[in-house]
């Protein structure tokens, strides 16, 4: 651990600070800050960096806030959350996915990413070896790292649909855990059942432990795939109300773990927050009311999508992963002859577009892709491809 300037005056030789902050930036939210600086010189920014839906929480959610604010104390709920929710999430599993869930496994948390935090907590100690998908959410990989823990990149490509198979996960070495998204942040790729089985076969057999991000199930442009836990109820389910529910800022996520695991992760949510935050949870219970609306939005994803798809063959960029869920779209950019890092640049400046460079997601070969968000409104979409469309031309 080296000593370093603070710009603490006579103290500066003398502050050091810990290894595990000395993590990657979350680039994405340094894409917005620049986005947000040009746009506040003046430009009208198009925001396709943003991985966040551009509607309100339905308005049944919002009603509960509002009612609860003008009657409720707010104070703490129990580290697990309020047991109407963990009641309302365990019915939301009977008829999405016509499975029956104990709530006594269900925790609710501050978003999926506090469910990263006490899920890999309670699962993993420093030194072990996690697989990670890349590209994948950068957030797995940087918090393990925080951690102690080593991510162990699995890199897959188009050859499977970037899709993660029993012959990557070998090829990684020995893994004490594996974490899956599906769909993907930032491919949109789903694993099916027919994806999910052998995988979760194979973790069985070496005692492995398995956590699935399901923050983008409900936004799907196919079939509904199945959730892991229909299919292994030994793997930790992590989920939001960022995503289908439209909540991002609510900061209310939730696990499904195994009952011998839900100790540990009551003692370390109790210890690292206390709870999330009771507005939320209260507006979290009532949101399951609103799912018509949150429905309602899958048809402008899917329009967005395929506008998108469209512009960018038109651009001559059709090397894109199956976007088959979540709102992105990963994209291979070699071609333009630039790196992701200088493309996003030249079309922030240039066409008052923000796209976010692959180099979160994939920090080996995401120089060669850009993620386009399709959350936004239809017009913006198809904007959007129009400057792509007409830039590339220009080139
Ligand atoms: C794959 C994935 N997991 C987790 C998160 C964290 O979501 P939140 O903390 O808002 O629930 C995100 C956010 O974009 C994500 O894309």
């Amino acid at each position: 651990m080296g000593l370093r300037s603070s710009g603490l005056g006579q103290y500066a030789d003398e502050v050091s600070y810990s290894q595990r902050g000395q993590i990657p930036p979350f680039h994405v939210m340094e894409t917005m800050n620049a986005a947000a600086a040009h746009e506040a010189a003046g430009h009208r920014v198009l925001h396709l960096e943003v991985g966040q839906p551009s509607t309100a929480a339905p308005s049944s959610a919002l009603v509960a806030a509002r009612n609860a604010l003008a009657g409720d104390v707010l104070g703490y709920t129990g580290a697990l959350g309020l047991p109407a929710l963990r009641q309302r999430i365990s019915g939301w599993y009977a008829e999405r996915y016509g499975l029956q869930l104990d709530p006594a496994r269900i925790a609710v948390t501050t978003g999926a990413s506090g469910s990263c935090v006490l899920a890999f907590l309670a699962l993993w100690d420093p030194g072990q070896r996690v697989g990670v998908i890349e590209p994948g959410y950068p957030c797995y990989r940087n918090d393990l790292r925080a951690f102690g823990v080593d991510p162990v990149p699995v890199p897959v490509d188009a050859s499977t649909g970037f899709r993660p198979t029993v012959e990557h996960l070998e090829a990684a070495g020995p893994l004490d855990g594996l974490i899956l998204a599906s769909p993907s942040n930032p491919t949109g790729v789903v694993l099916d059942q027919e994806h999910l089985d052998p995988i979760l076969q194979w973790a069985r057999d070496q005692s492995i432990h398995v956590v699935v991000d399901e923050i983008y199930h409900g936004l799907t442009y196919g079939a509904d795939p199945p959730s892991a836990l229909a299919l292994d109820p030994s793997v930790v389910v992590i989920n939001s109300f960022s995503k289908f529910f439209s909540m991002t800022g609510w900061r209310l996520g939730w696990i499904v773990a195994p009952e011998s695991l839900m100790p540990a992760i009551e003692r370390l949510a109790q210890n690292l927050t206390i709870a999330a935050p009771t507005l939320s949870q209260i507006a979290g219970v009532a949101a399951f009311d609103g799912v018509a609306e949150c429905e309602a939005n899958i048809d402008r994803y899917r329009r967005n999508r395929d506008s998108m798809v469209e512009s960018l063959a038109l651009a001559g960029l059709s090397e894109i992963a199956p976007a088959e869920g979540a709102f992105y779209i990963w994209v291979a950019i070699t071609s333009t002859g630039f790196t992701a890092s200088e493309l996003c640049t030249r079309w922030l400046t240039e066409l008052d577009l923000a796209v976010t460079p692959g180099i979160d997601f994939d920090p080996v070969r995401g120089e060669g892709f850009v993620r386009l968000s399709f959350a936004g409104s239809e017009a913006d979409i198809d904007e959007a491809g129009r400057r792509i469309v007409n830039w590339m031309n220009q080139q």
